[in-house]
Formats: C-alpha cells, structure tokens, sequence
C-alpha cells in the first residue's frame, strides 16, 4: 500500500486549487467529506488540512466509477485527476474551491473508516464530553481546525516579533522545585530519591529571574504551567503562557513592547488594527469605578458609591451594612424600568450566587422613584441621586451593599451579565486597558496573615518602603500591572526585586522562618548576592489570547487536547490509577479516600 506513496506524490493541497490550474493534472490526499451518487455522476467532496474540493466520477472510467461508488464518508484516498472550470450553474460559492473541480481518473483507495462516533458536519453538534471523547475526530470539524490554526499563527507572529527584537527564546525545566504562585503544585515523585518530589512549574518565574542574572538580557518562552486549582470557562490545570523577562527595564518600556507586540499579532493573524497606547487605570480606580481589577471598558455603567447620600436611610439593609464599614452602591440599568419582578428575581438571584445577600433595586419612571425600595428614600435622598448618577426616566437602578469586596463583587457581576444581555457593546471591539498600581500584599482572614497579592518577586513602589517599617503592609503597592481586555485578564507582571534586602523585606512580611526560606528559596536568594540587573517581565496567557482573538467562548475551544472542568482527560481517561509495581518503585502507598472533616 505505502509503495504508492513512494512513486505517487500529492502535487496540490485541496484548498490551492484554483481557476489558474484548469487542465492540470493534480494528485490530492484526503478524507471522503461527503459522496452524492447523481445516477451516472458520482460527487465526491475531498476534504485535506486545507479544505475541500469537488471530484467527479464519469462513468466512461468504468472501473474507478465502481470503486467511487464503494466509498464512504471518512475513508481516506489518494486522487489523480484533470482540473476543469465548473459550468456556471453549479459553481459553489460556499468553498474556496468552487469554481472548480477535479475529473478523477485514477482513484486509489488508502484506508477505510467505521462510521464515526461524532458527526464532522458543522450543523450537528454532539455533547462536549463525547466531542472530548473522541477529540481526534471533532479536530478533522472545520471550526476546530481553524482555530488550532488560529493558536500556530498567533504563536509563530509572537516569534517573529519577539526574535526581530533582540529575544532569545530559552526553555526551562519542567520538573523543578515548586515555586509559589498561590495555586496548589502538581507534585512528580521522584524513583531515584525516594520520598522526594518535583513539582511541575505554576509558571517558570524564579527560572526566568535566574536568566537575567546570568546575563541573557531579554526572553521570551512559549512556557507550559501547571496549577492545580478550581477550573473555569477560561482556566485549565496546564496553560502555556507566553513567558517574558528584560534588564534594565522600566514599566512604560513593557508596556510598549507588549503594545506593539500585539498590535503585531491582531493586524497580522486577524488584520485587526489595534489603537495604542493602550488606555491605564489603577487597581483602585478600576475597583471604584467597575468592581473588578478586571474591566470591560466596552460599556460604561459605572458604579456610584451612595454610601454618603445614604448615610442615614431608613432601609435597615443600608444601615446594616454602613455599620459594619461596608458601603453601599448602585449601577444604572438605563431604559430597564420595564424590568419584570421575574427578570429582577434572576438578578437577584445571579448576585446572591457570587456571595450577596441579596440586590435592592428600584426605577424611575414619570419623574417619580417607584417599587422596590423608593418607600425608603426621603425627596433629599431621591434628588441627591439623581443628581450623583445622572438618573434619566426609564432607567432601572440596582443597589448593593455589604462590606466592599462583596459590594465589588456582586455589582461587577451584575454589570456583565446586564452589558451582555442589554448589548452594550460592539462583540467585534477590543477593548485594551493596562490595570496599574496594585497593591503588593492582600491580608487572609481565615488563616489571619499577610499573602502577596501576586507573585512575592515584586518590587514594592519606592515610595512605600518606609510601610514596611510601620507595619502598614495594606497600603504598600507594587510595581504591579495586569493587562486586560473585555473584561479578561490577559497578562499579568511586575518590576522585580533585584536587591537582596527588598526581597528580605517582603519575606518578612509573610512571615517565613530563616529556615523555610533557605529550604525553599535558599538558591534564589544566593543568586541575588552575585550581581543582579534590575529587571522586569511579564506574561500574556496564550490560551487566552486565542479565546480572545477568536471569540471561542471556551479555554478548551482552543486546546488541541484540553481538560474537563473536573480536570480530566476524556479521551485517554486520565488521570488513572497506575500499576502496584510503579508505586513500589516509588515507595508510595495509596490510601483510602479520606473525607474532609472539618
Ligand atoms: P499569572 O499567574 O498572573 O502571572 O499568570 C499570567 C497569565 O497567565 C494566564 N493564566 C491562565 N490561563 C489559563 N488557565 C489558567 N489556569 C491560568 N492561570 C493564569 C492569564 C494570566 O494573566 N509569573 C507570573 C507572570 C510575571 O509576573 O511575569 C505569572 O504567572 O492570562
Ligand atoms: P430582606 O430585608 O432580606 O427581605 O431584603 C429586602 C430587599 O433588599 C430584597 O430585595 C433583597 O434582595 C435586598 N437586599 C438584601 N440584602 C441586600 C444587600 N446586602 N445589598 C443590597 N440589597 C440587599
């Protein structure tokens, strides 16, 4: 069979085809798309990497006629044929291909296919796990070989890019010592040293660091990340982020190249030209202003901090929650007084899933506040209101109140779903904002210490160092910043400590132990000794990247072989329990599932 391959090459990829080869003689290689058996003619769409393309099948051939007529949908052929115009009437405007097609006069058959698990046609979708299932096939759908494709263009253009600008492209282990990213490692038990574990990287941070010590000035890294947390629609256990690092680098300089960067990419893969520079926010304005240090900046419905006008309402909720330090704040739905008590319910509802006890609302219509909590307002209150939000007739307004993380949290939640819902924006926008001035260290209440907000590599603002002596850690921040567009975070990064007693300092803080820190960070903070340039980086999440560019509503959309939101791979069903023979060799010892207790 493969001697046929040695003597027989394919001269064209399918989609190539074009009017420019009409009488030449093509060999193609493909799947059987489709087969339509017109009485004499025999049709059959041939599908490669590239696309489709017609041939036909006379009758005159007799023998090859036969064989047409004995494929299926899936089996794979090797094709020789004459390339001729099709009439006007059956020009296909569908496929490239279409005005064209290939009279077939050898046929060679190369591979049978059972009939498939999961439909190829566009139309038919089946259930995700049993497309994951068998993944291989649900690739061969046009849809999802575009967009692995989409994934090959947009790396290669951040190659290109990056190498014309003096990067150098270093790989780094994958089997390293766990290095904290605030998400649980995946741990690898080592044969040879029994009893002692990798981890696989979170991220290749302290690696990229060690690069600039030893001088390699500017890099860049296609790098896989493994993190063992609560998965989402734009989550997965292991990513690839496309990892960066520079000496002797200032905040504004990242911010450029990254600008340019992708400015590169969406005018190259999807001729989309992007405006720079992108538009900046700080962390605590981006909080203020739309309850998430991740915005969508493609709608407005900004929040409106009422705690002051409300000072004294006689709504207990608001009392409540002013007593306890919280706040209380509104977003305008605007036109949305026609609201009904069920789409209001969901509201609700959506705000109490995120964490709040619950979403007060009321409208303006007529000049008058009307339902919900308008009985509460005082004529001050109620004109305060209007003036502070700019209230117009018709418009619905939702408030929240609580301590400031929930209150963030619930009308963040709210102004996304009413931005999608209501259509606020342009779905084909990129809406590009640099988050800034984060703070460097967020307090957890449930174990009661300080954490890094990030990463605990960054170089804290200068002008907050005396912070550290004061014991005022909350209001240290960071040469910190995110990069995020239509509401996703992107990219995330920072001016690193280069200096020794600054990374002492932020270590101090999250109170580790002399010896914790040697057993842990012991030959990071060596290198530091030995000659570190100030240095900074980034990394802009790939997947993410491709989700973005492509509007695939799911990480796993643009995963060649991606994982369930239960982590696991349907298609080799892993993970999976290993051989009592690979456990011995590794000393370890199963035990029986234990339920958490407390
Ligand atoms: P960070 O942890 O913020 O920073 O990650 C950077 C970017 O990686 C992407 N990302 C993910 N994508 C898919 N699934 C995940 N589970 C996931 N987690 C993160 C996001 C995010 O913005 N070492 C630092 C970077 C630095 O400081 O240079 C880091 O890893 O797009
Ligand atoms: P309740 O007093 O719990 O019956 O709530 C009265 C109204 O206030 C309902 O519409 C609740 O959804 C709303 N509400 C309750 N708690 C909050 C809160 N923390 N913030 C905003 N609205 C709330």
């Amino acid at each position: 069979m493969l001697e046929f391959l040695k003597s027989k090459k394919r001269t064209h990829y399918a989609n190539k085809i074009s009017k420019k080869n009409v009488n030449d003689r093509v060999t193609l290689m493909g799947w059987v798309h489709r087969r339509r058996d017109l009485g004499s003619l025999i049709f059959i769409d041939l599908r490669d990497v590239t696309g489709k393309i017609q041939i036909v099948f006379h009758p005159e051939s007799q023998k090859i006629h036969t064989k047409a007529g004995k494929l299926r949908n899936e089996f794979v052929i090797a094709v020789t044929g004459r390339v001729i115009l099709r009439e006007q009437a059956n020009i296909n405007p569908d496929i490239a291909t279409g005005e064209v097609e290939v009279e077939a006069d050898e046929l060679l058959l190369l591979n049978t296919s059972e009939p498939l698990p999961v439909q190829i046609n566009e139309n038919i979708l089946a259930e995700e796990d049993l497309r994951l299932k068998y993944r291989y096939l649900d690739l061969r759908r046009e849809k999802m070989k575009n967009l692995i494709l989409l994934r090959h263009d947009i790396v290669f253009a951040i190659r290109e890019f990056l190498i014309k600008q003096d990067f150098y492209e270093i790989e780094t282990p994958m089997l390293m010592k766990s290095t904290p990213e605030g998400a649980r490692d995946f741990l690898v038990p080592s044969r040879v040293h029994s009893g002692k574990f990798f981890a696989l990287p979170q991220s290749p941070q302290i690696y990229k660091q060690l690069l600039m010590v030893s001088g390699f000035d500017r890099y860049f890294q296609i790098a896989r990340c493994f993190r063992d947390e609560d998965l989402r629609a734009d989550r997965q256990p292991e990513f690839t982020q496309l990892d960066i690092e520079m000496s002797y680098i200032t905040q504004n300089e990242i911010f450029n190249i990254i600008e340019d960067l992708f400015g590169y990419i969406f005018k190259k893969v999807i001729a989309s030209d992007l405006p720079t520079p992108f538009p900046r926010i700080t962390y605590k304005d981006a909080m203020t202003r739309y309850g998430t240090d991740k915005p969508d900046t493609r709608f407005d419905m900004e929040l409106n901090n009422l705690s002051e006008i409300l000072a004294d309402s006689e709504f207990k909720v608001f009392n409540t929650a002013l007593e306890n330090n919280g706040s209380i704040r509104c977003i305008i739905a605007e036109g949305c007084s026609n609201y009904s008590r069920k789409q209001i319910d969901s509201l609700i509802e959506r705000a109490k899933h995120v964490g709040g006890k619950g979403l007060a609302y009321t409208k303006y219509e007529g000049d008058e506040f009307q339902s919900g909590i308008s009985k509460f307002l005082s004529a001050e209150e109620k004109l305060a209101i209007i003036k502070k939000t700019g209230l117009k007739n018709n418009d619905l307004l939702l408030f929240a109140a609580d301590n400031d993380k929930i209150v963030f949290k619930v009308l963040a939640e709210i102004r996304n779903y009413l931005g999608a819902e209501l259509q606020l924006y342009d779905p084909d926008q990129f809406n590009f904002i640099w988050v800034t001035d984060f703070p460097l260290f967020a307090f957890n209440d449930e174990e009661k210490r300080w954490e890094t907000a990030h990463h605990m590599f960054t170089l804290p603002k200068e002008e907050h160092l005396n912070y550290f002596e004061t014991g005022k850690y909350e209001k240290i921040e960071g040469e910190l910043y995110d990069l995020v567009c239509n509401g996703l975070e992107l990219s995330s990064g920072s001016i690193r400590c280069h200096r020794l007693d600054i990374q002492k300092k932020i270590f101090d803080v999250l109170e580790f132990t002399d010896a914790e820190l040697e057993e842990k960070f012991g030959f990071f903070l060596n290198a530091l000794k030995y000659g570190t340039p100030p240095h900074g980086g980034i990394a802009p999440g790939i997947d993410r990247i491709v989700m973005l560019m492509s509007k695939a509503q799911s990480i796993r959309d643009v995963i060649a072989f991606p994982k369930t939101l239960q982590a696991t791979d349907l298609m080799s069903s892993s993970p999976a329990e290993v051989s009592k023979e690979q456990l011995d060799e590794l000393g370890i010892k199963i035990l029986p599932k234990q339920h958490k207790s407390e």
